[in-house]
């Protein structure tokens, strides 16, 4: 294991690499235990200055077994070698070639980075610093080299060898059993997006033609047996590989695109040039194994490895600071494809929800950390919702000010500009400068303050004059070592809706009209005017979330019916409903801690009525309107002195409200939407399941007899996951008989597939008793269960930690020990595991004070325990606030 690091890495220390690699030829004999790694670099002087400076070359946990330069063994005096580094003090101040010969054990290998055994499948994954595990190399993005991979393995044990690249050879060695494979990539690129494969993989393969004619071929590799499963991701496959095309102009660029699938994953997947490799999770799907989210996903995470080759890899990141360089455009770029492939505002709102609930929390807490931050201990912490979805935010900001001309300008020129290279923000953001001629300077403070923005906006309208000022107010509170900020640039779309629900046309007072509806705010304080406004309407702001804000109007209750019945921008009328609700949620949150009842509001449930009767609107956009906000969203609106035991017991009585008063309506939809069809994971089909489970779920909080029974019908007649999933996750919200049979029945159903059971782990860490704490401990000792295996992990404890709210955060504490406990135990095994497991506590401080009192003694035994990793340290430390 790595050393701790005590000294955090600066992002003001950047210096370029002193050293370069051109090429790097590999060799590698893998072998269960004792896998030989031989490494040809030819290095070459960086662009440094004048003194030949002493070669210095990562590594991680490598036994050095022989060292040549330029074809001579180097003498024990001129070198260096310890597990974790390799120096040359004084290297030849020219090009030259090194040879290095490590040995290093797969199967030792439970971090899951560098060279390790999935099964009986070797694998790689050197995102972000894995790469030195296998060989010493200078393991930083900036140094990008060409490599050849040569694989050699038993015959039996690695039918299939795979190296990132074209395969230029592969043979058998005579008279050993064993074979080898050798791949070159053409395109020089960082250590991070090496990989290599090697066992006994079933292949789906297709073709795709790219948009000037060459042909590529396509490969998913997976289990045997487990081909059918591919029918989607490869679906998915070929229709990001045209979207990119069509929406961006980027072309595919090698002969043979290849993803694996393996079961043991840190991540969602890995971009690795030519050469996927994806958590398996996140490529097989069929109609009884997979729900429509599982579609979903697959296709989102499918569409974002595609997206990397040419924003990510072909312009890669010069140092780790700008990982959201790649990571939030490219999430950018699979948002809007997932939007152009299904509906663009149900895309809107559940990325929002997702921003929201994971973001908004992570930039709230001891944890928040700008979209490209100045400082780390362990880069594999900042793999987080602030670079990912934070990230695409940013750049969705950027299309949003400038308009989409200019924004596919900025992007062409990008990739014009630094293809082949290893670039920055700034050099990113100078493009969209450059192309429109807009100062963005005031812009990069996205990309350097943390914290969420709050904006106050309060309009008033003038009928003498005939005209609307909206006055706007931004603030961006503290955050860890950043305790003041400055105005950010926010492009708010507003409109005035009229009394009739159509916009009124906006013209400032200047006489022009406002250029797409985008208000550019950048003060601390300014007001716009609207000339010409003939009667009091109702504003909506932020349409489309336009920024990632927090955004507080003067909106009376009946405005926000009046929007959610009216407004044009669909993501303002689900807001409506959801600032509705919320507002209801945390008076009912404070009546019952001050031990009164639950209010209802008519209001409310009217809108809900209005909504599920509205026949012209998308069925998927009536579910989300009838989903409540979430336990996390209530919370966060509170803000501090949380008790989640109300948080839960007002949601849950709203639903049950909600569900009761809507109840006929409800069951005619439900009833309505049943019509034997067979399923389909289109658009349609999945928001007609969409809608008719949210109706089923509403029922169900009645707990009317007859809804109970309905759901535990639709467990057993359900002919797709999606609806089987669906009618066990509302019954095993409740105590019912009909709970345990279906749960038993689930588990006798799917017991030999991983993936399925995965869920029914998830379900039963969700259940809001008591008891489930006492549940999740037994299961992890259910033979299905394991420690080693991060889906298992996180779908039966992270999901306990996250999603269970109410018994992680029970009074006792027992849920943060039991958390805790798991982190400290996983933490030897792998680290980033345990750290990702244990920022679950990451919002402890808004806690009551019981509560909080327990949580930080949890973190505060994390942090006195011996020896931890780089990671947890890492995490404890900035959760605890102590660093
Ligand atoms: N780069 C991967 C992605 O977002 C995520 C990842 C990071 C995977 C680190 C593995 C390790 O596409
Ligand atoms: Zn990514």
């Amino acid at each position: 294991m790595r050393t701790e690091e005590a000294r955090p890495i600066r992002l003001e220390d950047y210096r370029p690499p002193d050293w370069l690699v051109e090429t790097v030829e590999l060799d590698v004999a893998l072998d269960p235990t004792a896998t030989r790694v031989r490494a040809a670099l030819t290095l070459k002087p960086g662009s440094n200055g004048a003194a030949p400076a002493p070669l210095v070359l990562d590594g991680e946990g490598l036994i050095l077994k022989s060292l040549m330069l330029d074809g001579a063994a180097v003498p024990a005096e001129q070198y260096v070698a310890t597990s974790d580094r390799l120096t040359i003090a004084q290297p030849p101040p020219r090009a030259f070639r090194l040879e290095i010969e490590t040995e290093i054990d797969p199967s030792a290998n439970t971090q899951l980075l560098g060279l390790y055994r999935s099964g009986r499948i070797y694998c790689t994954q050197c995102e972000a610093e894995g790469f030195r595990r296998i060989t010493y190399f200078p393991d930083r993005p900036d140094v990008m080299a060409v490599y050849t991979t040569r694989i050699e393995a038993d015959k039996t044990d690695a039918p299939v060898l795979l190296a990132n690249g074209n395969l230029v050879e592969a043979g058998d060695v005579p008279g050993s059993g064993r074979h080898f494979a050798v791949w070159h990539d053409p395109f020089p690129k960082p250590s991070y997006l090496f990989a290599l494969v090697g066992g006994n993989l079933a292949c789906v393969e297709d073709r795709f033609r790219t948009m000037s004619g060459r042909d590529v071929t396509l490969r998913i590799y997976v289990e045997p047996g487990k081909e059918p499963r591919c029918v989607h991701a490869m679906d998915s496959l070929k229709r990001a590989m045209r979207w990119d095309e069509t929406a961006f102009g980027r072309e595919y660029d090698l002969d043979i695109f290849m993803i694996v699938a393996v079961s043991d994953f840190n991540m969602g997947a890995m971009e690795n040039k030519g050469l996927n490799v994806f958590n398996d999770k996140y490529v097989l799907a069929s109609p009884e194994t997979a729900t429509d989210n599982d579609y979903e996903r697959i296709e989102a995470i499918i569409a974002h490895e595609y997206f990397h080759n040419w924003t990510g890899n072909r312009i890669t990141c010069r140092d780790w600071f700008q990982l959201c360089l790649k990571e939030g455009l490219t999430v950018f770029r699979d948002q809007e494809f997932s939007a152009d492939e299904r509906s663009r505002a149900v895309e809107r709102i559940s990325d929002v929800r997702g921003l929201r609930a994971h973001q908004f929390v992570e930039d709230a807490g001891p944890l928040a950390h700008p979209v490209r931050p100045a400082l780390y201990h362990e880069i594999n912490n900042f793999y987080t919702a602030t670079v990912y979805e934070k990230g695409a935010e940013v750049v969705r900001m950027l299309k949003t000010l400038l308009g989409p001309d200019n924004f596919r300008k900025g992007m062409d020129l990008y990739f014009a500009r630094h293809d082949g290279e290893a670039a920055t923000v700034e050099q990113f953001v100078q493009c969209f400068a450059d192309v429109s001629g807009t100062e963005l300077a005031q812009f990069m403070r996205w990309y350097s303050q943390a914290g969420t923005p709050e904006v106050i906006a309060a309009g008033r309208y003038d009928a003498r004059t005939r005209t609307y000022r909206l006055e706007v107010v931004q603030s961006l509170p503290p955050t860890p070592g950043q305790p003041s900020k400055e105005p950010m640039v926010i492009p708010l779309a507003v409109g005035l809706v009229g009394r009739d629900g159509r916009d009124l046309p906006l013209t400032l007072a200047d006489g022009r009209p406002l250029a797409r509806g985008v208000l550019t705010v950048k003060q601390p304080s300014e007001t716009f005017e609207f000339a010409d406004i003939g009667e009091a309407p109702v504003p909506s702001l932020n349409r489309g979330f336009s920024a990632p804000i927090k955004l507080v109007a003067n909106l009376t209750a009946d405005d926000l019916r009046f929007l959610a019945a009216r407004d044009c921008d669909p993501f303002n009328r689900w807001q409506a409903v959801q600032t509705l609700a919320t507002r209801l949620l945390v008076d009912n949150v404070a009546a019952l801690r001050a031990g009164g009842a639950a209010h209802r509001d008519a209001g409310l449930l009217d809108a809900l009525a209005a909504i599920l009767d509205d026949g012209a609107l998308d069925p998927a956009f009536v579910a989300l309107a009838l989903t409540l906000p979430g336990e996390a969203d209530i919370a966060r609106e509170i803000g501090r002195d949380v008790d989640p035991d109300a948080v839960f017991a007002a949601r849950a009585a709203l639903r049950a409200v909600v569900g009761e008063h809507l109840a006929g309506a409800l069951f005619d939809h439900y009833r309505r939407l049943s019509e034997a069809r067979p399923y389909r994971p289109d658009a349609a089909g999945v928001a007609r399941r969409a809608l008719r489970n949210a109706c089923l779920d509403l029922l169900v909080a009645t707990r009317r007899p007859d809804a109970i029974s309905l759901a535990a019908r639709q467990y057993q007649v359900a002919d797709n996951m999606t609806d089987r999933a669906a009618a066990l996750a509302t019954l095993s919200l409740y105590d019912v008989p009909e709970r345990a049979a279906a749960l038993d029945d689930f588990y006798a159903r799917y017991r030999g597939d991983p993936l399925i059971v995965d869920k029914w782990f998830t379900l039963q860490a969700a259940i809001p008793e008591p008891a489930t704490l006492d549940r999740v401990k037994a299961l992890t000792a259910h033979s299905a269960f394991s420690f080693a295996n991060p889906n298992r992990v996180r779908s039966l404890i992270s999901a306990f930690a996250m999603a269970n709210q109410k018994e992680f955060n029970r009074a006792d504490g027992a849920g943060y020990d039991f958390v805790t406990e798991t982190v400290l135990a996983l933490d030897p095994k792998n680290p980033q595991l345990a750290a990702r497991l244990l920022s679950a506590l990451k919002s402890w401080r808004v806690l009551e004070p019981t509560r909080r009192a327990l949580a930080q003694a949890a973190l505060r035994r994390v942090a006195a325990a011996p020896a931890l990793s780089p990671d947890v340290r890492d995490i404890v430390a900035r959760t605890l606030g102590e660093d």
